[in-house]
């Protein structure tokens, strides 16, 4: 994802949650000055439970950004969410547990974001029109279940995620898009669907090689599709800016340090 940035020049920040998983680089995309940390490091050195969330979206913040896209490998948990197909989720569940997940977890004013709608409204218009104008099949909306991980579901826990209203599981939506939220970040994902999870009953099931595979043969679409919706993104004010307006916090947010 590096080579997508034109002038790309790393940039160190430190945070007060540590550094983030690789110094972010700045550079330009669709036209916009924009800022990437590739989450699990440079050489995929951190899994899911120990990407270091709070120090990624913090240096973002610091360094001017105000608009987050991910992009990331889910599991397919419906049969219309085949291999292959982009979706931009509107919806969580989060099984996560003893990360990070928060900023407001310090002693003074209590902060409670709202989080009904995870995902910014404007940005998701932009990735899905970006995603339908791509060569994949697109789809408007998913519910993403966000596993503990390392390892992938059983196939009881499969069932019970989409049991659950879950269409995609993955293992790094949560705390990401909600500590996006927690810095009044406008937060939008592009989920490629790499497999069926633990699959139908005795049939095929996920393996690390076959994530990596389909999203390595994906990955230069998916790259054009980011860049589609980082062109489209609204330039103008966004709800998602205001959610700590007129709030005390216990904690002094970020601003452009670079
Ligand atoms: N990322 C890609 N496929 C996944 C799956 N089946 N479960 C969790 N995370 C994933």
């Amino acid at each position: 994802m590096y080579e997508l940035l034109s002038d790309a020049q790393r940039v160190t920040v430190d945070t007060p949650y540590g550094p983030p998983s690789e110094p972010p680089a700045r550079g330009v995309l669709g036209g916009r000055e924009v800022v990437f940390v590739p989450r699990h490091g440079a050489d995929h050195r951190f899994a899911p439970h120990r990407i270091p969330y709070r120090a990624n979206l913090w240096a973002l913040r610091a360094l001017g950004v105000r608009q987050v896209v991910t992009s990331c490998a889910v599991g397919g948990l419906v049969p219309e969410l085949a291999a292959g197909t982009v979706v931009v989720p509107d919806q969580v569940i989060d099984r996560t547990w003893g990360r990070e997940h928060t900023y407001y977890d310090v002693e003074g004013p209590v902060v409670h974001v709202p989080f009904a709608d995870p995902y910014c409204p404007r940005g998701r218009q932009a990735a899905v029109a970006a995603a339908q104008a791509g060569p994949l099949p697109a789809v408007d909306g998913g519910t993403m279940v966000v596993i503990q991980g390392p390892r992938f579901s059983s196939r009881a826990e499969s069932r019970r995620n989409a049991r659950d209203g879950g269409t995609l599981v993955n293992m790094t939506a949560m705390p990401e898009t909600a500590l996006a939220r927690e810095l009044a970040l406008c937060c939008t994902t592009l989920a490629l669907v790499t497999d069926a999870d633990a699959g139908v009953e005795g049939g095929e099931h996920v393996t690390q090689d076959a994530v990596l595979e389909l999203f390595a043969r994906n990955v230069a679409t998916l790259s054009g599709i980011l860049e589609a919706t980082v062109a489209a993104l609204p330039d103008d004010d966004c709800e998602c800016r205001h959610v700590l307006d007129g709030q005390k916090l216990p904690i002094v947010l970020p601003e452009r340090i670079h």
